[in-house]
């Protein structure tokens, strides 16, 4: 018997992975570049167990077994296999899983980013396999293969007809901008409406902004986000990530039928990092949306405290939930608004409960292994703990 357990991160793009020239190897329409988040408050954890007497292959997500034969983990699978050592004793045994975030699955919070990687470096550990981890993720979920490296990150859509080169890498670590701070405002945890699969498929078909964006305005983007992330110009880098998020959802409006990921509280959410920045007299929050109306927002250490401040005065915290609920992550500093931001901003409150909660992070490091037995998910036997 054999088993071993990681956990990997989740990332957030700055430049979106949005369309597919190959959905079945979820090849790009074009570049894209993100922001890999620590572990120390969102992981995916996986647990992958093997042994000669186990009769079949059997996977299970946040506590419920899942069809394992015929979905993207049964690729990944076989995709790390078909790389591996044929000579491994365990290379064709049958296989359990065991995964589970700490976050909402599916909420448009990346979930499958961090999931699909923290099973293929799972897997990459089990078979010894170290090269091609990040294409064999790809094939699990687009955006994973962005997920096995920590820091900023640049998946490049590749030119070989093999998709070989279709592979992530590392741009700046992690402690490259190390005052990079990051809040989630959570709007809705529940499950996405369009999941992203089939309504970037929609878009491919069905819109010609997105053709537009790939050809002409993505390249110029990643060259100009790289350069803003490696000499840190904040400025630069809101700039193009808030254009960014909001050309993908342009073209979410411009596929047919439309996909609405947005809601109005994420439009609040928008129009108040665009206050904040006018009344700043330059870029100082940068807002993105992935599938979902959450934001992710992206800020330098020095405006947190006055940010949130903001944030919780114009989003107040429901009184019936407790603080260690509401603000999640890392300690987030809180102090009252200051009432000539207030008067200058002519800032309004909304009703209480706009917000589910807060996570407050940073970036990190990528997917790593737990070596402490106590970490597996699955028993000996390769059952669920
Ligand atoms: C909006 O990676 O979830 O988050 O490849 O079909 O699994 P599949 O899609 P997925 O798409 C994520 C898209 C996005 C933007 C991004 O992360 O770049």
């Amino acid at each position: 018997m054999l088993m071993v357990t990681a956990i990997a991160p989740v990332n957030i793009a700055v430049i979106k992975y949005w369309g597919k020239k190959d959905a079945q190897k979820n090849i790009p329409i074009n570049d894209s570049i993100s922001g890999t988040l620590s572990t120390d408050v969102m992981y995916a954890k996986t647990t992958v167990y093997t042994s000669s007497t186990l009769e079949k292959n059997r996977f299970w997500l946040n506590g419920e077994e899942q069809v394992f034969e015929g979905t993207r983990i049964h690729s990944c699978v076989c995709e790390v296999r078909s790389k591996s050592d044929e000579t491994l004793p365990h290379l064709t045994w049958n296989l359990a899983i065991c995964s589970e975030n700490n976050f909402p699955t599916a909420a448009g919070l990346a979930s499958s980013a961090a999931g699909y990687a923290c099973l293929v470096y799972a897997l990459g550990a089990l078979f010894k396999l170290k090269d091609e981890l990040s294409s064999i993720a790809r094939v699990g979920s687009g955006s994973a293969c962005r997920s096995m490296y920590g820091g900023w990150v640049l998946w490049q859509k590749g030119t070989s007809s093999m998709s070989n080169d279709s592979v992530a890498r590392p741009i700046a670590s992690h402690e490259h901008w190390p005052e990079m701070r990051v809040l989630i405002l959570v709007v809705n945890d529940n499950r996405k409406k369009h999941p992203s699969t089939i309504a970037m498929q929609n878009s491919v078909t069905s819109s010609s902004l997105i053709h537009y964006r790939a050809k002409d305005v993505v390249p110029h983007r990643i060259k100009e986000m790289h350069l803003a992330i490696l000499t840190k110009d904040f400025r630069k880098f809101a700039e193009i990530t808030m254009k960014d998020s909001n050309q993908f959802h342009a073209i979410c409006l411009d596929t047919y039928p439309p996909c609405f990921y947005l809601n109005t509280v994420s439009q609040a959410i928008i129009d108040l990092v665009h206050a904040y920045n006018d009344y700043k007299g330059e870029h100082v929050v940068a807002y993105t949306f992935d599938a979902g109306p959450n934001a992710c927002l992206y800020m330098l250490e020095p405006v947190l405290e006055e940010f949130t401040s903001i944030i919780n005065y114009v989003f107040p915290q429901p009184a019936d939930i407790h603080d260690n609920d509401y603000f999640r992550g890392l300690t987030l500093p809180r102090k009252p608004v200051d009432e000539m931001i207030v008067y200058d901003m002519d800032l309004q409150p909304y009703n209480a409960g706009k917000l589910k909660y807060i996570i407050y992070t940073k970036l990190g490091e990528g997917p790593k292994l737990l070596s402490d037995p106590k970490e597996h998910l699955l028993s000996e036997d390769g059952l669920p703990l």
